[in-house]
C-alpha cells in the first residue's frame, strides 16, 4: 500500500512538472502580438481566421504547428523579407516585421503559432 502511493505521488509530481512546463512554454499574450500586429499593419494583408492578399493566420498556425522548425521559420520569413507571393501571381519581399524588443516577435509567433 505505501509502495502504491508512493508512486501515485511520484507520477503526479511528474504530472504537475509536465503541466507547469508545457503552460510555461505557451504563455503567449496574445492582447500584445494582436497588438504589435496591428501596429505593423499585418491585418491589412492578413485576417486571423480570413484569407485576404496573404493566408490567414489560423492556416499559417496549421501548417507551421506541425513543422518542429516552425518557430524558426517563422521568424525568418517575418525578419528576412523573402519573397511572398500574392494571389495575383506578383511576387515581392515580405513585410519585415519591426518590434522594439525581439520578445515581442517572438510572442507573436508564438501567438501565431497558438491559434
Ligand atoms: C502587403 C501585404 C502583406 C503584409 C502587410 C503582410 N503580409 Fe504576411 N504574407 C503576405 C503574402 C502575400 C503571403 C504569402 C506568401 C507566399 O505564400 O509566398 C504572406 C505570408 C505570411 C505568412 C505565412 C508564411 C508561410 O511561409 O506560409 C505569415 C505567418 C505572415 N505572412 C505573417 C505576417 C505578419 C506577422 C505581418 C505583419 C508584420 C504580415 N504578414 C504582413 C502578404 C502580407
Amino acid at each position: 500500500m505505501k509502495h502504491y502511493s508512493l508512486n501515485l505521488q511520484t507520477v503526479s509530481a511528474i504530472a504537475l512538472m509536465v503541466v507547469c512546463f508545457s503552460a510555461h512554454a505557451e504563455a503567449v499574450d496574445a492582447d500584445a502580438a494582436k497588438a504589435l500586429a496591428k501596429q505593423n499593419n499585418c491585418f491589412r494583408c492578413h485576417g486571423v481566421d480570413k484569407d485576404k492578399d496573404g493566408p490567414a493566420f489560423t492556416k499559417s498556425a496549421a501548417k507551421f504547428k506541425a513543422d518542429p522548425k516552425g518557430e524558426e521559420k517563422l521568424l525568418h520569413h517575418l525578419s528576412s523579407g523573402e519573397k511572398a507571393k500574392f494571389p495575383d501571381g506578383h511576387e515581392e519581399p515580405h513585410m519585415i516585421l519591426k518590434a522594439e524588443d525581439p520578445k515581442e516577435i517572438k510572442n507573436l509567433v508564438g501567438w501565431i503559432l497558438s491559434l
